[in-house]
């Protein structure tokens, strides 16, 4: 069965991102919201990179009505039934995602498959609310999806190999590059990268340097497009924090664990970008000043 409808839960930063580019691709996209105002807020941001599109001669006028014509918003959950794919990306909270999966279970016809965005959620637990494990997949897209190319196809013990191969090719189909791995915590990108971001706090708290050389010597020496601490403010203190505790109860090993100085920003509200302030102060977001 090809993949032409495709039905995406949640309209947050990661949601948003995904129906903009699978419409963007050419997939006929139903994006999901409980209410009126987020689907709102998701579908502005749509269309104000679709905008920044237009201005800068990515796409002209004509292709971005047939992008608007391809995408339909809803609050209704029974707009989903009818297709092919859908890929999750509500809250990293594995009771929400079961029961939002149990219900689309009894919705949708066998053929369609599911997909959950999740981070940090165990794709093999969150399947098992449906009738449909063989054909429930992790598919994790980056921030901010419509820039960065990666996308991870992750299969788990109860994977049909030949849908898995469909969904790597739909992954190809986005114009994003995929990479094959298993349902383990942290999939390949944040068991690498979660443990280099925890380090780079460590590195500040040991007095190594200042939070920008810190940010300047991975940016400079390395050629990383963001430092680490500029780069936890932009994925969100509240975020790394939460995907860290669970990969340290997953492995039990040190690197994994939360320095204290991310609790203590988190348990203050500091999370970074989206709250104004984190290891940087956003008031003036073109000039991030160091908080530290
Ligand atoms: N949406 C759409 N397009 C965006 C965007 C957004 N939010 N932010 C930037 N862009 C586009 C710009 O329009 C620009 O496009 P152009 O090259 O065609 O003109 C391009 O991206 C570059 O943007 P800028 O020139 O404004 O800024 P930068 O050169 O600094 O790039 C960046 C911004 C792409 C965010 C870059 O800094 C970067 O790659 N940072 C690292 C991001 C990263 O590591 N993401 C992964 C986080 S981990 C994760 O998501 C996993 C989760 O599980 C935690």
């Amino acid at each position: 069965m090809a993949i032409e409808r495709v039905g995406v839960v949640g309209c947050g930063l990661m949601g948003s991102g995904i129906a903009q580019v699978a419409a963007q691709a050419g997939f006929s996209v139903t994006i999901r919201e409980v209410t009126p105002e987020l689907l709102e807020k998701g579908l502005k941001s749509i269309e104000k990179n679709l905008a920044r599109l237009v201005e800068k001669s990515a796409l002209n006028s004509t292709e971005r009505e047939q992008i608007r014509g391809r995408l339909r918003g809803t609050t209704r959950l029974e707009d989903l039934a009818g297709c092919d794919l859908i890929i999750e990306a509500i809250v990293e909270h594995v009771p929400a995602k079961k029961e939002l999966f149990a219900a689309l279970d009894k919705l949708c016809g066998p053929a369609t498959l599911f997909a959950t965005n999740t981070s940090s959620c165990s794709v093999t637990e969150v399947a098992t609310a449906t009738a449909r494990r063989s054909r429930f997949f992790g598919l994790h897209f980056f921030n901010p999806v419509p820039v960065m190319k990666l996308v991870e196809v992750v299969r788990t013990i109860e994977s049909d190999a030949a849908t898995y191969e469909e969904l790597t090719r739909f992954a190809e189909r986005l114009g994003k590059t995929p990479v094959r791995t298993s349902d383990r915590t942290g999939f390949i990108v944040n068991r690498l990268l979660v443990p280099y971001l925890l380090d780079a706090i460590r590195t500040f708290e040991e007095g190594l340097g200042t939070i920008p050389d810190i940010d300047n010597s991975m940016k400079l020496g390395c050629g990383y497009p963001m430092g680490p601490f500029t780069l936890l403010d932009f994925v969100g203190l509240d975020t790394t924090y939460y995907i860290a505790n669970i990969m340290f109860e997953e492995f039990k090993e040190p690197r994994f664990a939360p320095p204290p100085l991310l609790k203590r920003m988190v348990l203050a509200g500091w999370n970074g970008r989206k709250s104004g302030r984190g290891f940087y102060d956003y008031s003036d977001p073109q000039n991030p000043t160091p908080l530290l």
